[in-house]
């Protein structure tokens, strides 16, 4: 074991072969030096990361959970994508101050809007805690190795934050569980909003265009960071003061030319570049369709009821904003596995991989594994997907489900008030989570339309027994939708979950009984039992062994690739990805340039269209050309640009770095002729969509008036 890490150690030392793909590990960012130096990069290799000093990465921030940001100023000014501020931003507008419409630029200080819940994570260090790690689950799997995995992984962290509320530990998987890295954090809770372009220009081209290039999009939001007098993290109080990082980026407004160096620092969500064929195939035949045509239905249902109301648009929008986005991802990912052939490409590394294996003392029998634990779950993908997106898509089924710890823990006849206070808080708690996106008349089309999906879909051998103990039973079978619609209305009707006085009434003597006799308890639990008794252990018999298949497999490929390219597949920690400015040919006879302007956005226009439309302010910018030395030296406005960058969702609001060391960019999407680049990245087509920092300066400049912020910046000419 000793022996197969260390020289996984040296695989991912060793590379540096090759630039464009990849998902670097600052810490281990060692021999690509040379690579990033030859491909252009001016700094040292202790700019890039220095655990000591202050280096690159102390700049860069993992956002709201889900997002990356940068540091743009020497007083917290942060700089991320208009969709990762998307959520904050409709949570502090109202139909009088729309901020997501009509856009937000505060002028000092006192303006700035407190972003309630929104975080930020400072990486402190990273460590190799390998040998910890395997001296306790040693060679265990499934659950005996998930159970004694969060054991030290749990010791680990506290000994590391030793109760700190600031501190964040967190000790992660890499190379499919042949390493541990631990990872620290500060973590920064008073977060305010400095300024948004209004949503037009922030999600210009909309679900049309999201995905895609070419791209006009002014995809960025901009936050402050702010601390207690010390500059540590504090609780949000007036009286804090701006942050003060070890290290922000300058900005550079010099413009970027075709092959010019770009690197990228963020957080990558997650990839599966070490997937085998049988899991791509089951993507395109069985889950991504699942998830589309479910998403499809899901939704039509909430833009129906977000149209009619401007209160319920603001509720819903985020959320049906993140529907929306994946929903187009898996589309795209499935035509793009199909397109580029990723099955047959991976079967036959696999069968190459196998004939080394035979010869080299690994198992060659492994792909028969992987066929045998695909064929077994396959009869029960599209009923897990239907779980956790169809019947989960309704809020009321959710918090419904989540009464099942609570319902356990009563069935026990317990009497220990402190476990009946965490049960009852964890309800209470997810409930609140849920209501903040909960529209009554939504969610009871939801319920109904999701509710007929299921049993249209699912296996009918595996349905839970709500259909014909209750709904077929009270509302007959023949006219499905009336049947749905009537259900729907008694359940709403008569459950103590939606209420907040009949909830916290509930909540103060809650039983057993009371569970059973409210219908949305009834209707959910039908649906949790069902699938956690027959379904659920399936499943997690297929996770686990494909577990252990995929640790074995990645750590032959990199004993098989020994000295060539390899890097862990994204795991939501801190990367770095190096390559180039870059146009592509999406297709035979087709060539994109490598940047966009103001000129193609203005085509784009279309007056009052929800997706196309341009505020009246860009409008006049426009036509006086009035882009001040925000302009290209060829006289035009250049709005997004792309990179051959290897990057996913998780990067969002990454800074894109010059070799200088400046930004020129925020990242901000993938391009759609590479949507099956979390399965398998492609050289030729794969690009990284950039929203232009001489686009986002003008914005801030011309159309907010922001000089106050801009002043803040280090700009350089
Ligand atoms: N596809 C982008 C990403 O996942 C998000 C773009 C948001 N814009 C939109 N129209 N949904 O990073």
């Amino acid at each position: 074991m000793k022996k197969i890490l260390l020289s996984l150690c040296a695989a991912v030392m060793m590379l540096g072969a090759k630039a464009d793909e990849g998902m670097w590990l600052p810490m281990l960012i060692g021999k690509n030096y040379e690579e990033m130096v030859r491909m252009g990069l001016k700094l040292s290799k202790e700019d890039v990361y220095n655990i000591n000093h202050s280096s690159l990465k102390d700049a860069i921030v993992q956002f709201a959970g889900g997002c990356t940001a940068e540091m743009i100023s020497s007083n917290g000014l942060l700089l991320t994508n208009h969709h990762c501020g998307y959520d904050a931003i409709a949570t502090l507008s109202t139909v009088q101050n729309n901020y997501l419409d009509n856009g937000f630029w505060a002028h000092n200080m006192q303006e700035e809007l407190p972003a309630q819940g929104v975080t930020v994570i400072f990486l402190q260090r990273m460590e190799d805690v390998t040998d910890e790690v395997i001296k306790e689950v040693g060679t265990t799997k499934g659950e005996e190795y998930t159970k004694k995995f969060d054991a030290i992984r749990k010791k680990i962290e506290d000994r590391e934050t030793k109760g700190n509320k600031y501190m964040v530990a967190s000790v992660k998987e890499y190379f499919n569980g042949n390493q541990y890295f631990l990872l620290v954090y500060k973590k920064y809770v008073d977060v305010r909003l400095v300024g948004t372009p209004p949503k037009s220009l922030g999600k210009f081209g909309g679900d049309t265009d999201n995905w895609m290039w070419p791209r006009h999009t002014s995809d960025f939001s901009m936050f402050r960071v702010y601390a207690g007098a010390d500059n540590e993290p504090a609780d949000y109080a007036a009286a804090n003061v701006a942050y003060h990082p070890k290290k922000y980026l300058p900005v550079s407004i010099k413009g970027e030319q075709e092959n010019d160096y770009a690197m990228i620092y963020g957080y990558p969500g997650r990839t599966n570049r070490y997937e085998v064929s049988y899991g791509v195939n089951l993507a395109i035949n069985t889950i991504n369709p699942s998830i589309v045509s479910i998403r499809d239905t899901r939704l039509a249902i909430m833009r129906r009821h977000m149209a009619q109301d401007k209160t319920v648009y603001l509720k819903l929008t985020s959320l049906s904003a993140r529907i929306a986005n994946y929903w187009k991802y898996f589309i795209g990912q499935t035509e793009q596995l199909k397109r580029l052939k990723i099955v047959d490409k991976k079967k036959k590394q696999e069968d190459k991989y196998v004939a080394w294996a035979a010869d080299n003392n690994f198992d060659a029998g492994i792909m028969n594994k992987f066929a045998k634990i695909y064929q077994d779950v396959t009869p029960y993908a599209k009923h897990s997907v239907y779980y956790t997106e169809c019947f989960r898509a309704s809020a009321l089924a959710r918090i419904g489900a989540s009464t099942e710890p609570l319902y356990k823990w009563l069935q026990k006849k317990e009497t220990n008030a402190d476990s009946l206070k965490k049960y009852v808080d964890g309800l209470k708690e997810t409930r609140r989570t849920i209501m903040k996106e909960f529209d009554y008349g939504t969610e009871k089309d939801m319920m109904a339309e999701m509710t007929k999906m299921y049993y249209d879909e699912v296996p009918k051998v595996q349905q839970p027994d709500i259909y014909q103990k209750v709904i077929f039973a009270k509302y007959g079978k023949y006219n499905a939708d009336k049947t749905y619609m009537d259900y729907t209305e008694y359940v709403f009707k008569n459950t103590f979950l939606v209420d907040s006085n009949k909830f916290n009434a509930f909540c103060t003597a809650p039983s057993v009984e009371k569970i059973d006799k409210d219908p949305a308890c009834e209707y959910a639990l039908s649906f949790v039992h069902n699938y956690t008794k027959n379904y659920q252990g399936k499943v997690e018999t297929y996770n686990a062994e494909k577990k252990e298949l995929s640790k074995q497999y990645v750590r032959g490929l990199m004993a098989w690739k020994e000295g060539k390219l390899f890097y862990p597949d994204a795991n939501s920690t801190m990367r770095i990805s190096y390559g180039k400015v870059l146009s592509y040919d999406p297709q035979d006879g087709v060539h994109y340039n490598y940047f966009t302007t103001l000129d193609g956005l203005m085509a784009k226009y279309k007056p009052g269209s929800d997706e196309f439309d341009v505020p009246q302010q860009l409008i006049d910018l426009y036509n006086a050309k009035d882009y001040g030395r925000y302009a290209d030296a060829d006289g035009s406005l250049h709005t997004c640009f792309i990179t051959n960058n290897d990057i996913t969702g998780g990067n969002s609001g990454s800074p894109v770095i010059n070799a200088n060391g400046e930004l020129i960019g925020a990242a901000f999407d993938g391009n759609w002729e590479a949507m099956s680049g979390d399965i398998a990245f492609d050289k030729k087509y794969k690009r990284t969509i950039v929203c232009d920092v001489r686009f986002i300066l003008f914005l801030i400049d011309k159309m907010g008036h922001a000089k106050n912020l801009i002043k803040e910046m280090d700009i350089r000419e």
